[in-house]
C-alpha cells in the first residue's frame, strides 16, 4: 500500500510500530489470553471504532469458543485531546452476566473512557470483566484504571494507524505512526 495514498500530510507522521511487531504482538497477547480463559465463557467486547483492527486479529488468535459484541463511548470529539467528557453512543447486544468480559480497547490515555466502562459493565454482573489495550500511554492517566493485557506501552504522543484516527481519518494505516513534535505545534 502507498503511503501517499492513506496520509494527506505524510511529513507529519513517523512510525511507531511497523505491521510485523503489531502482528507479533498480538500473536502472543492472544496466546495469553487463550491459555488464562481455558474453561471460561469468555465475551470479548470491543470498543468502537478504534479497536477493531487490533480485536479482528486478536480473536483470530484465542484459540476458544468466545462470543464477539461491540459497543461504542466516546471522551474525544475528534481531536487531539480528550474532553473529559464521556458518552455512551450504543450498547452490547447481549447480557453480560456471569460471563467473562473481556475489554478490549485501542488506547488507553487517560483512563476516563475504561473508567466509566469498567464502572458499567460491572453493574450487570458478570463473572469477571478486564481489559486489553493495544497501546497504554501512563503519562496521560487522570484517573487509575487497572489494564490486564498491554501490547505496547507507548510515550505521551498522539498516534494514529491500525484503528486509531485524527479526526475519523487513518484507522487504515497498517501501522501505528505517531504526530511529529513540529506538526503538533502548527
Ligand atoms: P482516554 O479516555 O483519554 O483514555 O482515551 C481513550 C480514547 O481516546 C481512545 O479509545 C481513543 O479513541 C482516543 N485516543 C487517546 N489517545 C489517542 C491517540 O493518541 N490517537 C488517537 N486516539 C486517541
Amino acid at each position: 500500500m502507498s503511503e501517499q495514498s492513506v496520509l494527506r500530510h505524510p511529513e507529519e507522521f513517523e512510525v511507531m510500530i511497523d505491521p510485523e511487531r503489531i502482528a507479533e504482538r498480538v500473536r502472543e497477547m492472544g496466546h495469553e489470553l487463550s491459555r488464562d480463559y481455558a474453561g471460561k465463557d469468555l465475551v470479548v467486547v470491543g470498543v468502537l471504532k478504534g479497536s477493531m483492527l487490533f480485536m479482528s486479529d486478536l480473536v483470530r488468535h484465542i484459540a476458544l469458543p468466545l462470543t464477539c459484541d461491540f459497543l461504542r463511548v466516546s471522551s474525544y470529539e475528534g481531536g487531539l485531546r480528550s474532553t473529559g467528557v464521556v458518552r455512551f453512543d450504543f450498547d452490547l447486544t447481549q447480557p453480560v452476566r456471569d460471563k467473562h468480559v473481556l475489554v478490549v480497547e485501542d488506547i488507553i490515555d487517560t483512563g476516563l473512557t475504561m473508567s466509566f466502562l469498567l464502572e458499567t459493565l460491572r453493574l450487570r454482573g458478570p463473572a469477571s470483566v478486564r481489559v486489553a489495550t493495544l497501546l497504554d500511554k501512563p503519562e496521560g492517566r487522570r484517573t487509575e484504571v487497572q489494564i490486564d493485557y498491554v501490547g505496547f506501552t507507548i510515550p505521551n504522543r498522539f498516534v494514529i494507524g491500525y484503528g486509531l484516527d485524527l479526526e475519523g481519518r487513518y484507522r487504515n494505516l497498517p501501522y501505528v505512526a505517531a504526530m511529529r513534535t513540529s506538526a503538533r505545534e502548527s
